[in-house]
């Protein structure tokens, strides 16, 4: 990429300009202090807590496993194998912990934690981030934030009250890449005027989660927590009491994607969809919603998709205005630009890598590539690339590990986490009434 870059451009721009101007190079000048981190050591020792060491804790843990100057104190999980599992894993690594199976017990008890890790299902995240904020630590809580408006409202709540930093695991917040997006939609104008964007999140069929054979939990313990057995506890995301459904879970971080680019909160929804292949499960395994968006006088249609029977074009997001599109995603390898044949070409269109897709020629949208006169990358440049080449999750922890000791923006605050709370939520309503539903005035307020 340097080699080819570093080539000499067309139009009397100079090598520097042609760079600062490109939609390889762009997004490095002016993304925000979202990413400006990594460059000083940790001070002091954060001495953090996960309360939920399933999945999605134990990637966030294997990240935090990367992260200088984070220790693990404590692990809490209601399930003993998930308790015993993750402390292992963390013994490995030199970070001995004690295991709880109730994190009220864990707060009284571990009274020096800095910060706490949830990686619960979606409907205990309310009290448990409430607590955890309350008891003076700082929380990294997953999304989605909760399960019902009231929960979410709480959470932003008792951040308020405690002055304690809440950040939401809608992890794209901290990509580079959607940073760059950001950058060459809004500032740059590259797309012109968005008309429609487009969202997808396509699964294959899902094969019931199970357990191993004599770890199941008793039927008391299951009860005290809330579960009438282990596959209601194991596959929660199915049940309307513990999950927002496949909207919440998958939609709410594309549905995020849209109000953070587009900059703005819809004002109505249509949605169809239904519970048609699943027997054993309560929430609709299709969703198909159309918002609309008020941005700048105009309205802005935006298409979401969530189907959980084929994984038919995976996930993706796209923006398209009256001059060209962008297709962007969590996976890199889905990073494009297309130009309207009647818009005027950019000037830096010539040096960028193109590929073809979807039978059109596309720019690949990349990011690290801004270049030095002397044709090397600029510090700046080595670092945005490094940044990127990162795991989506642990830019996400580094940004909420930086707020903590240096007072640096959250990417995902919980006003914002609320928002796209009520944007899916009010979906899946929609989907209920079979006709589109209005955003109250105030909807978006706490
Ligand atoms: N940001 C992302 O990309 C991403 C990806 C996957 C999951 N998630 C989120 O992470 C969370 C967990 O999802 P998962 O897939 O890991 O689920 P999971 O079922 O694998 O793990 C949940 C864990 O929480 C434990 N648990 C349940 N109730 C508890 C309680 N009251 N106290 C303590 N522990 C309890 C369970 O024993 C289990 O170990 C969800 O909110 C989900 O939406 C986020």
């Amino acid at each position: 990429m340097t080699t080819r870059n570093a080539n000499t451009t067309d139009g009397g721009l100079t090598r520097r300009a042609f760079m600062q101007s490109t939609a390889a190079g762009a997004g490095l000048l002016l993304a925000p202090a979202l990413w400006a981190q990594e460059s000083q050591p940790a001070a002091t020792e954060l001495r953090i807590a996960l309360i939920g060491a399933g999945s999605q804790g134990r990637n966030l843990l294997t990240q935090c496993l990367k992260i200088a100057g984070v220790r693990f104190a404590a692990v809490c999980d209601i399930w003993p194998y998930h308790q015993r599992y993750s402390a292992n894993i963390l013994k490995k690594y030199d970070q001995p912990v004690k295991v709880y199976a109730d994190y009220q017990e864990m707060l009284a008890k571990e009274t020096d934690l800095d910060a706490v890790i949830i990686a619960t299902p979606d409907w205990v995240h309310a009290e448990q981030a409430a607590a955890c904020l309350r008891a003076g630590r700082h929380v990294y809580c997953e999304k989605e934030m909760a399960n019902n408006l009231d929960g979410a409202r709480r959470m932003v709540q008792a951040a308020r009250e405690t002055g304690k930093l809440l950040q939401i695991g809608h992890q794209r917040r901290s990509n580079p890449r959607y940073g760059q997006a950001i950058k060459l939609i809004r500032k740059d104008k590259i797309l012109g005027r968005i008309t429609h964007v487009y969202g997808q999140w396509n699964r294959a069929e899902r094969l019931e989660v199970g357990w191993p054979k004599g770890e199941e939990m008793d039927a008391a313990t299951l009860k005290r927590h809330g579960y009438d057995s282990m596959e209601r506890f194991c596959n929660w995301r199915w049940y309307r009491q513990y999950s927002g459904g496949p909207m919440a879970d998958l939609g709410s971080h594309q549905v995020d994607v849209f109000n953070w680019i587009l900059d703005a909160r819809p004002q109505s929804v249509l949605a169809g969809g239904g519970h048609d292949y699943y027997e054993n499960s309560e929430w609709y395994d299709n969703v198909m919603a159309v918002y609309e968006y008020p941005v700048e006088g105009k309205i802005v249609r935006g298409f979401y998709q969530v189907l959980s029977t084929t994984s038919h074009g995976g996930f993706y997001e796209t923006f398209m205005g009256d001059q060209g599109s962008m297709v962007i995603s969590e996976d890199p390898r889905k990073g494009f630009i297309f130009r309207e044949v009647a818009a005027p070409k950019r000037e830096w269109e010539d040096e960028a890598k193109k590929v073809e897709t979807m039978g059109k020629e596309a720019i690949e949208l990349k990011v690290g590539e801004t270049l030095a006169p002397d044709g090397t990358k600029t510090p700046e440049a080595q670092r945005m690339l490094e940044e990127s080449q990162k795991p989506v999750h642990q830019l996400h922890l580094e940004n909420f590990f930086r707020a903590i000791r240096e007072g640096t923006p959250l990417s995902c605050p919980p006003e914002v986490a609320y928002e796209t709370a009520v944007s899916v939520l009010l979906a899946n309503e929609a989907v209920a009434a079979r006709r589109q539903l209005e955003f109250p005035a105030d909807a978006f307020q706490v």
